[in-house]
C-alpha cells in the first residue's frame, strides 16, 4: 500500500524535507508524484529535483485570475496521479472550486493551535495574546483559509523571554513530526475525512489528535 502524493510549497521546504527523510528511512508509505508551487526559485523545488521527483512552478502573474492559475496547477497535480495533496508552506489561497474538487484529499500545516490565529504572523499573535501554549495544526483544506477540520496538533510551551524567532525555531521540529505523522496516518488509512469531520480508526474525533512520544498520532 503506497499513497501517491503531491506536495505544494512556496519556499524553504523543511516540511517537505521531513517527508523525504521519513520516506528514505522506509517509514512513510507514499510515492512522491510531483512537487509544485508558485515560485520557480523555491528551495523546496530544488530539493525535490535532487531527489528525482518531477517539479513544476507556475507563475501566477502569467494567469488572468486566481481561478485560472489554480485550475492549471491542479490539472497538473491530477495528471501526476496524486491522490493526496500536501500543502507544506504553500503561501497562496486556493480557489474554492478547486478546494471543493480535492475535498478530503488535501491537507495543510499551519503554525498555530487552530482555530486560533488563522493567516500570517501566528507566533506574533500568540505572544501578543500572552498564551501559555503555542503549536501547529494539520487540517483538511476547505474553502475557508486555515479553516477545515483539524486532524492533529503539536504543542509547545511559551517561555518567558520568547520572541517570534525563538518560538518559530522551537516549533519547527514539532511541525515536522506532526506533518510526517499526519501523512503517514492518511497513507495507512487510519485517518480520513468523512462528512466534514476527521475520522480516526473508523470513528469521528471529538478533538484534534495529538502526537505521542513515539511520533504517532493518538486520541487527545
Ligand atoms: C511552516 O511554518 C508551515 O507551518 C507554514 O509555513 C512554514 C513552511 O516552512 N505553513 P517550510 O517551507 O516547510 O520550511
Amino acid at each position: 500500500m503506497t499513497l501517491p502524493i503531491a506536495v505544494l510549497a512556496s519556499g524553504r521546504g523543511s516540511n517537505l524535507a521531513a517527508l523525504l527523510d521519513a520516506h528514505a528511512a522506509g517509514k512513510l508509505p507514499v510515492a512522491f508524484k510531483l512537487v509544485a508551487g508558485d515560485k520557480a526559485d523555491a528551495p523546496a523545488l530544488r530539493n525535490a529535483e535532487a531527489h528525482g521527483i518531477p517539479t513544476l512552478a507556475l507563475d501566477p502573474k502569467t494567469f488572468a485570475s486566481r481561478r485560472e492559475f489554480d485550475e492549471a496547477l491542479f490539472a497538473n497535480v491530477a495528471a501526476s496521479g496524486a491522490e493526496l495533496v500536501v500543502l507544506a508552506g504553500y503561501m497562496r489561497i486556493i480557489d474554492a472550486g478547486v478546494t471543493a474538487q480535492w475535498h478530503g484529499r488535501m491537507i495543510n500545516i499551519h503554525p498555530s493551535l487552530l482555530p486560533k490565529y488563522r493567516g500570517l504572523h501566528t507566533h506574533r499573535k500568540a505572544l501578543k495574546a500572552g498564551d501559555a501554549e503555542h503549536g501547529a495544526s494539520v487540517h483538511f483544506v476547505s474553502a475557508e483559509l486555515d479553516g477545515g477540520p483539524v486532524i492533529a496538533q503539536a504543542r509547545i510551551d511559551v517561555r518567558k523571554g520568547d520572541t517570534e524567532d525563538s518560538l518559530a525555531a522551537r516549533l519547527l521540529p514539532q511541525e515536522h513530526r506532526l506533518m510526517v505523522a499526519s501523512v503517514d496516518a492518511i497513507a495507512r488509512g487510519t485517518v480520513r475525512e468523512h462528512d466534514g469531520a476527521v475520522w480516526f480508526h473508523g470513528r469521528p474525533i471529538a478533538a484534534p489528535l495529538r502526537l505521542d512520544a513515539s511520533g504517532s498520532l493518538a486520541a487527545a
